[in-house]
């Protein structure tokens, strides 16, 4: 095992333990990720005791210990700030707590603090911290700010007074492993975004209430820093990724732009979805196409990142078994919860016998929220008929945005 790994000075007396790694897959056992992604853990140093802000995934154990003792002795650990207990940050805390001499306190949500218990079966000294509560640890002024499902339940914030600095766990954070570890590039900030846009809508995506909730939250907290779980820390310009995860969680559009879904078992859905990306073309439209075919099947991670940008979509399936075909199914049930519901919807749905796929799907995107504007059904093969079908819809969304 070869991984990467940095310890570099954040501010004074704050240092980033950031591992990249570059063996996963599937993300929660889930998302694909090519690019891969960092855990971020901080480690605050002071001669009274040291205070460990989160740490990595179990596995990595041996590497956060090594990691640590660069900077400071392991057994000066005093405390464990844990912002959420997901094992990519909580996983190595039963392994630190059992390296340590003696037994740091760890600081959390009520809630954390018994998945200690249920998670690890760990024991550990435990201090439930308030929403607001301010606590002074060796000198060091920490506020600890609830932050509810961002990632799960019991997530909290914590603004370290002294250094203006704000951990906030997986939110403002991203996939990939950046190649510094600041935003002080531009040309990296480029090509790191599309990887937080992929991480908001996989993993933050259906909690993007709770993200502007937590923004607002915000408001009167004087930061420099935001250090994040995953990804980039943002000192040059933090209220850059702010807005950004606003953006996002807006579901803003690109100018233009339409994401196209297809799946396909026998290629007539496939020519559907390829009939619309060429007339929204013609009409000078920006198209992404993501498809599950007999030959292909594109990264679901990818596709719902598409999407969160998006204009409008436009989802072409065919019928299974009386039934929306499975694949499909799957797609519509993620795009519901994950993605925000500012976006017009158009359904192409092949059949043999049973026209069902075209009404289910409709109700699904319209139980939650979207528009859909025209559901175009075609029994057999893509012919005429429903091309002409297809026109009169790119002309819907080509006049809704003239409008
Ligand atoms: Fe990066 Fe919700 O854990």
């Amino acid at each position: 095992m070869c991984v990467k790994v940095f310890v570099n000075k954040i501010v004074k007396d704050l240092y980033i333990l950031r591992i990249d790694d570059d063996e996963i897959v599937y993300f929660e056992g889930l998302w694909e990720i090519p690019e891969k992604i960092t855990y971020n853990a901080y480690l605050l140093l002071s001669d009274d005791g040291c205070v460990l802000f989160d740490a990595w995934k179990a596995r990595y154990l041996n590497e956060l210990v090594e990691a640590i003792n660069k900077v400071a002795d392991i057994r000066d650990i005093s405390h464990i700030v844990i912002h959420h207990m997901e094992p990519d940050h909580s996983g190595c805390v039963p392994g630190i707590l059992s390296e340590a001499d003696f037994k740091p306190e760890i600081l959390a949500h009520p809630m954390s603090c018994q998945m200690l218990g249920t998670f690890y079966g760990v024991n550990a000294k435990v201090r439930p911290v308030h929403d607001g509560e301010e606590v002074n640890i060796a000198g060091r002024r920490l506020r600890f700010i609830y932050t509810s499902w961002l990632h799960w339940p019991e997530t909290i914030f914590t603004h370290y007074l002294d250094g203006g600095v704000l951990f906030t766990g997986d939110v403002f954070g991203g996939y990939s492993m950046p190649l510094s570890i600041f935003d002080d590039d531009e040309k990296l900030i480029q090509e790191y975004l599309p990887h937080v846009r992929k991480y908001f809508a996989t993993v933050i995506g259906t909690y993007r209430q709770h993200v502007l909730q937590a923004i607002q939250k915000l408001t009167n907290t004087d930061f420099g820093v935001i250090a994040p779980a995953h990804g980039l820390v943002w000192r040059k310009n933090p209220k850059r990724i702010i807005d950004y995860y606003s953006s996002l969680a807006n579901g803003h559009p690109e100018e233009g732009k339409i994401a196209i879904i297809y799946c396909s078992m026998y290629g007539e859905s496939l020519k559907a979805a390829r009939f619309v990306a060429e007339e929204l073309e013609k009409s000078g439209l920006k198209t992404v196409m993501h498809g599950f075919t007999d030959i292909s099947r594109t990264n679901l991670s990818d596709l719902l990142s598409e999407l969160i940008d998006s204009e409008a979509i436009i989802f072409s399936a065919p019928t299974y078994e009386s039934d929306i075909h499975p694949t499909a199914h799957w797609i519509a049930e993620l795009v519901s919860k994950k993605i925000p519901s500012n976006k017009s919807i158009i359904i192409m749905s092949s059949y043999g016998w049973s026209e069902v796929t075209g009404k289910k799907l409709s109700m699904q995107f319209k139980g939650a929220g979207f528009e859909v504007k025209d559901i175009i059904t075609f029994k057999g093969r893509f012919e005429e008929k429903t091309a002409e079908r297809v026109r009169e819809s790119v002309n819907k969304i080509l006049t809704s945005k003239s409008q």
